[in-house]
């Protein structure tokens, strides 16, 4: 199809798009001269949600009217503001209201769940997680295992894609699990991962790790508000994940933990264990809060997930938070998914004619990836590069991760499907060049 006339499709689908009215919902980046971006970055960081600055606002004007009565008195009172965002980050992660919280950020929050969930015991020591892991997860990971006493050379077993492979199939991680299942301990998975983009089969992973005396934790720094999220379901033990991506909170977002409710129930709640996986780490946010403030020495643990919070939550890092949810509420995971199989499809169609210099590492099957392409421009990191930088230069915003991807990311909350037709003639016109 020509340029011209993939330009119409998608301004037709645009305009026939039920979900098209949220783009106007978000603010759109500019360049210096006030010209429109074509921003498809949502996998790093989300855009802002217009509503985050009147939340965000309300929070200073209520701190700056009430002072210390903010804790009770603000028009969303401080010391209870974390249970606003619960039903939204249910709907989001697929759990109960229960087994959620917003806190802290995503590596802080794996240390915490691997601090309650990573029991090394006698020839069970080790922790399966992948090759190329974001490396905040794999320095939390070998750092725990050392904290412990063990060493990470031994203890950290890294599966990588097969030789020639970028993605790695989930029957290789039952394949490891049937190997060294004893030696394990705990698996920690993405949900999606960063930088090829491949959505797991969650379930399938937890059910092989449980199958084999382990323990499944899942890093959704990637999947939350990208792909339908089942986690109760999935009987994971754990999850954490950042709320600055596709949740698009802004830079630094408070971010959130799934901890499933047989550990909940599990737990002592006046009592602290340190030998049960899902013993806790505790400070006075996770005290029960009717006597929070009694202030006794003796702790209380709140019911669920909320037990896992140390501190008081940063207001200011949690209203833009708000903002977001209550937008996918209104537009619903199903539909944004719809959206997004399609524009993801359609950005995949628009880049057929470049094959010759574009591969394409993500999944080619919709329901194995999410919104994100991961793109390996063919003549080697040198070039890839070069083309990144073209792109930014035209107002193409896109990220690149080393040593040779280009992470594009149409978000079906903000981007069209004209915003997939200029990403690829761009690119095109870089190519060319
Ligand atoms: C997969 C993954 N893990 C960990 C992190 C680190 O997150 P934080 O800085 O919130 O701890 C990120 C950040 O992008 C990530 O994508």
């Amino acid at each position: 199809m020509s340029t011209s006339g993939a330009r119409e499709e998608a301004r037709a689908r645009d305009a026939a798009d039920p979900l098209r009215a949220f783009r106007a919902r978000f603010a759109l980046p500019h360049d210096a001269h006030g010209e429109p971006l074509t921003y498809l970055c949502g996998h790093s960081l989300g855009l802002m949600p217009l509503a985050a600055r009147e939340r965000v606002l309300e929070e200073l004007e209520d701190w700056a009217n009430l002072g210390v009565e903010g804790h009770e008195h603000a028009r969303r009172p401080w010391i209870p503001y974390h249970e606003n965002l619960t039903a939204g980050l249910a709907l989001i992660a697929g759990g109960e209201p229960s087994e959620v919280i917003a806190m802290n950020s995503l590596t802080a929050n794996l240390h915490l769940m691997l601090a309650s969930f990573y029991r090394p015991q006698g020839r069970r020591g080790a922790i399966l997680m992948e090759a190329g892991a974001f490396s905040s997860d794999r320095h939390a990971v070998a750092s725990q295992i050392a904290w412990r006493g063990l060493d990470p050379e031994a203890a950290l077993i890294e599966l990588a894609p097969a030789p020639g492979e970028d993605t790695v199939p989930e029957a290789a991680i039952e394949a490891t699990l049937a190997a060294r299942g004893e030696e394990i301990a705990l698996v920690l998975w993405p949900g999606v991962q960063f930088r090829t983009g491949q959505a797991f089969d969650v379930a399938r992973i937890v059910r092989a790790a449980h199958a084999h005396g382990c323990i499944a934790g899942i890093d959704l720094a990637h999947s939350v508000g990208n792909v339908p999220l089942a986690m109760h379901q999935s009987d994971a033990d754990f999850a954490v994940w950042c709320s600055y991506k596709y949740l698009n909170a802004g830079p630094g977002a408070i971010g959130g933990c799934f901890v499933h409710q047989r550990h909940v129930d599990a737990q002592p709640r006046t009592r602290h264990t340190g030998a049960l996986p899902g013993a806790r780490l505790a400070g006075w946010w996770g005290h029960e809060a009717p006597t929070r403030f009694l202030m006794e020495p003796s702790f209380q643990a709140a019911a669920g997930a909320a037990a896992w919070q140390l501190s008081n939550p940063s207001i200011l890092a949690a209203a833009p938070l708000l903002a977001s949810l209550s937008i996918f509420s209104e537009a619903g995971i199903a539909p944004l998914r719809e959206k997004s199989l399609a524009l993801t499809g359609f950005l995949e169609t628009q880049l057929e004619p470049l094959a010759a210099d574009v591969g394409i590492i993500t999944p080619r099957e919709p329901g194995r990836r999410g919104c994100q392409l991961s793109l390996r421009i063919r003549g080697g990191a040198g070039r890839g590069r070069q083309v990144f930088e073209a792109l930014m230069k035209r107002g193409v915003i896109v990220d690149w991760r080393a040593p040779d991807i280009i992470r594009v990311a149409p978000v079906p909350l903000y981007n069209g499907f004209e915003d997939a037709v200029t990403f690829a003639t761009t690119l095109a016109q870089v190519l060319r060049a």
